[in-house]
């Protein structure tokens, strides 16, 4: 996988010590919540990221995953997302939140934070991994973000690009001639 990658953005030591940092933040924010969490992450992307945050988390937490379409091969996601796994839970009057890997345009996260307030959780909130600025809406609210990074399309710790590298231990930028 090295010798696919142009660049390394961020490091797995930077990454791991970046989510120590975030999961804190996270759980002083739900500190005087009792009856715990539920946390939806969004699959396949996410599940890299979930994995370390819920073990820095000390809170008691059920987790609901959601899946969403996505497009094999493609570099950007095209239109509307589509559900391919419905929400496995009940959310109506838990404290819900979302976990992602990455906010881009911002269209998947818009379409699950809908989907679950209609479903009337106690409180919602966001944390994604990476987050591209500028891109998504305005008004799209996320509430703990792990890194800010430049707008270039990036793989590892969960994100794929074909369904390949989400194994790979950093964030990297694909070499340019290994995409479409
Ligand atoms: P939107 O545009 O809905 O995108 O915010 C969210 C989903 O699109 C995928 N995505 C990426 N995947 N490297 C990836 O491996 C990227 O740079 C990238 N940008 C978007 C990802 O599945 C994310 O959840």
């Amino acid at each position: 996988m090295d010798d696919d990658v142009a660049r390394i953005l961020l490091h797995r030591e930077q990454i791991q010590a970046r989510v120590r940092t975030l999961a804190a933040e996270i759980a002083a924010g739900y500190a005087h919540h009792e009856r715990g969490l539920t946390i939806v992450p969004i699959l396949a992307g996410s599940i890299i990221f979930l994995a370390d945050l819920i073990r820095e988390l000390p809170m008691k937490m059920k987790i609901a995953v959601v899946q969403l379409s996505t497009y094999p091969g493609r570099s950007v996601t095209a239109g509307e997302p589509r559900i391919l796994m419905e929400l496995a839970g009940d959310v109506r009057d838990r404290h819900v939140l979302i976990v992602d890997d990455i906010l881009d345009t911002g269209r998947t996260l818009r379409h699950v934070q809908e989907m679950i307030r209609r479903r009337e959780p106690a409180s919602l909130q966001t944390a994604v991994f990476l987050r591209k600025p500028g891109k998504a809406p305005p008004d799209l609210r996320v509430d703990f973000v792990g890194f800010d990074i430049e707008d270039l399309f990036v793989v590892g710790y969960g994100l794929d690009f074909g369904d390949l590298y989400r194994n790979y231990p950093h964030i990297g930028v694909l070499r340019a001639e290994l995409m479409p």
